[in-house]
């Protein structure tokens, strides 16, 4: 049996358009599949919602899982927040992340 490739679109912070392919529940996180393959600088705190240098803004109406107290905590301290920020860490890497785009914030952390 083989399986489908997922993949998502992110604009990194100098603007640049990448792709990104994954496999359904291969990380943890939205952020580990970025952090291990492809961006090294980040997700300082290793996915406990404390850090915002996985800050992202999404750009595709997805039904994603609701923030949590810890998150929301964190990107209310965050200067650059958008209404559709979230941290990349609280996201689970599945197939309904299939097509996503989204940037790469940088944190402003207070
Ligand atoms: S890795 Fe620190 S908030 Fe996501």
């Amino acid at each position: 049996m083989s399986l489908k490739k997922l993949s998502l679109t992110y604009i990194d912070e100098f603007g640049e358009t990448c792709q990104a392919d994954f496999n359904n529940h291969e990380y943890h996180s939205l952020m580990e599949l970025l952090f291990d393959k492809y961006l090294q600088d980040w997700g300082d705190c290793k996915g406990r919602a404390w850090c915002g240098t996985c800050h992202i803004q999404l750009h595709s109406d997805r039904n994603l899982e609701k923030m949590d107290i810890n998150e929301e905590n964190t990107l209310s301290n965050i200067t650059g927040r958008t209404k559709t920020s979230r941290l990349a860490c609280q996201i689970p890497l599945d197939s309904n992340l299939d097509g996503i785009v989204f940037s790469i914030l940088k944190d402003d952390a207070v």
